[in-house]
């Protein structure tokens, strides 16, 4: 009986970064530089969440968390400059965080963290300097600049009338007293410019409009910086589903090019109303398929811009491609043990893991950051990689998520969240969902999987 040698398994080893990037000795703080409402925790928080989804550990060390076990609700007075009890609280706040960080790289807690503050004045962001230079930690200062008065009154409505420093307070004493606060950075706020020349900056300019890139010097840096120059925060959706049900479903096999059943036509022919139904008329967007049959097939009624893409096929299941689980039980039993034991890390002999499947993904979620309205005709696996970028799904987690046939998801970036509707079409299907240890050919869908229930996401990051 054949079986796949376990060193087949890939698990990231010491010298790299998880995501294959040679990173042993990189510490990045990415320190964020702008007035208040210039989106510098949203931008932390979705760092956090692509390097993440990239096994790269990061974490943002908000200065504003620090400030409020002192002073939780303070008004715009507390940021005068002139305050000098303000001043040292703030000063304080700095200062826990800067050593909370230290201290997390010290003791190999992560590569990447990301400092979240105004860090408005030059002698800030030398200090800072200095503390990463003493550490060995590489400073990349990203600057989020804008002087679009409605667009900042438009966010402090959204995020911070509902920020926990003005818990149970109006909300438009909130918004002026915000405004206030504003006034008061404002008075010494500097930006980046020559004098800062020795710095590792990005400037955003008009949420990247405009991007002034300086000293950039290595390659996680680099990837950092193009993600930064791809977000836009245009209101927009993103719209998944897998093909209809096909061929291979029908009869529990894994991988091939099949075509779709009739069950899976009819869900193909449905499908332009349940675009309609979830995007509303006239709603321009793009379709992505993969290159295989059953997602084109799938996506022929739609009528939008195609694009295949073949960073969209399924996942490469090699020598298993063909076969049901229970085949692969019978030829292969260790490694039907091993993809359960760690179906993440899990490497088909001849094929792919879900970790390989995310390092093919990236250009796509590069493009998707880029773009407005895609709707995405794909595959399971690829589906749920997908998703978990987008609902912060940890990897342990998102290869068992179900994510049923005939069902069209719609995604909505919101400040600090996703926002996910699901449209199931009523035509059934067979299930393709396999919990641990099973082996059936179709199983009953689980009851309850994350995100099933659809509906807003909590807001971890509201009261940065
Ligand atoms: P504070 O200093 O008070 O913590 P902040 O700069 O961290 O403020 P956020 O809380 O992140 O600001 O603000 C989020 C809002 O900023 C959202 O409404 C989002 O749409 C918007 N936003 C995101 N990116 C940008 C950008 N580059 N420029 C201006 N606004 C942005
Ligand atoms: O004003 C926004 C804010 O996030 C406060 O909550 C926080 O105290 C401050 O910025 C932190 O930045 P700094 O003290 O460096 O100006």
């Amino acid at each position: 009986m054949a079986s796949i040698p376990q060193g087949n398994l890939i698990r990231p080893n010491r010298k790299t970064n998880g995501a294959g990037v040679q990173a042993e000795d990189t510490k990045i703080c990415v320190v964020m530089v702008g007035l208040p409402a210039r989106g510098k925790s949203l931008i932390a928080q979705k760092v956090v969440r692509y390097l993440h989804w990239l096994s790269i550990t990061a974490q943002t060390f908000n200065v504003g968390q620090y400030r409020r076990q002192a002073t939780p609700n303070p008004t715009a007075a507390f940021f005068d400059t002139s305050n000098p009890d303000g001043e040292k609280l703030r000063r304080a706040a700095a200062e826990a965080a800067v050593d909370d960080m230290c201290k997390w790289f010290r003791e190999g807690k992560g590569l990447i963290a990301i400092l979240d503050a105004t860090n408005s004045t030059k002698s800030r962001r030398r200090w800072i300097k200095e503390r990463c230079d003493a550490e060995g930690i590489e400073a990349l200062y990203v600057e989020s600049k804008c002087d679009d008065e409605d667009l900042i009154m438009a966010n402090i409505l959204e995020v911070k009338t509902t920020s926990p420093d003005y818990v149970g307070q109006d909300p438009e004493e909130a918004a002026q007293d915000f405004r206030n606060r504003i006034r008061n950075y404002e008075k010494i706020y500097e930006t980046i410019d020559e004098d800062e020349a020795d710095l590792t900056y990005v400037k955003l300019i008009d949420v990247g409009k405009h991007v002034i890139i300086n000293q950039i010097k290595d390659y996680l840096q680099s990837r950092v910086v193009y993600y930064l120059m791809n977000l836009h925060i245009k209101p927009r959706s993103i719209w998944l589903s897998r093909h209809g049900e096909s061929e291979y479903n029908l009869a529990g096999k894994l991988g091939g090019d099949a075509d779709i059943s009739s069950r899976g036509q009819e869900y193909a022919r449905l499908l332009p109303t349940l675009v309609k139904q979830s995007a509303g008329e006239g709603r321009k967007l793009t379709v992505w398929t993969s290159t295989l049959k059953r997602t084109i097939q799938t996506a022929r009624f739609l009528p939008f811009e195609k694009l295949e893409w073949k960073a969209l096929d399924e996942l490469d299941s090699g020598v298993c491609d063909g076969l049901t689980y229970a085949q692969v039980e019978e030829r292969y039993p260790e490694d039907f043990a091993a993809r359960d034991e760690d179906k993440y890390n899990y490497r088909y002999l001849g094929g792919e893991s879900y970790r390989d499947v995310v390092i093919r993904l990236e250009p796509i979620i590069m493009e998707l950051e880029r773009s407005e309205n895609i709707l995405i005709v794909t595959h399971q696996a690829i589906l749920r990689c997908i998703y978990a970028y987008f609902m912060n799904v940890p990897q342990e987690r998102s290869p068992w998520m179900e994510v049923p046939l005939h069902t069209l998801i719609q995604l909505t970036p919101k400040a600090y969240s996703t926002q996910e509707t699901r449209y199931p079409a009523n035509i059934p299907a067979v299930s393709t969902f396999r919990e641990k240890g099973s082996k059936a050919k179709h199983q009953d869908s689980p009851a309850c999987t994350p995100g099933a229930d659809g509906g807003e996401r909590a807001n971890p990051m509201n009261g940065a």
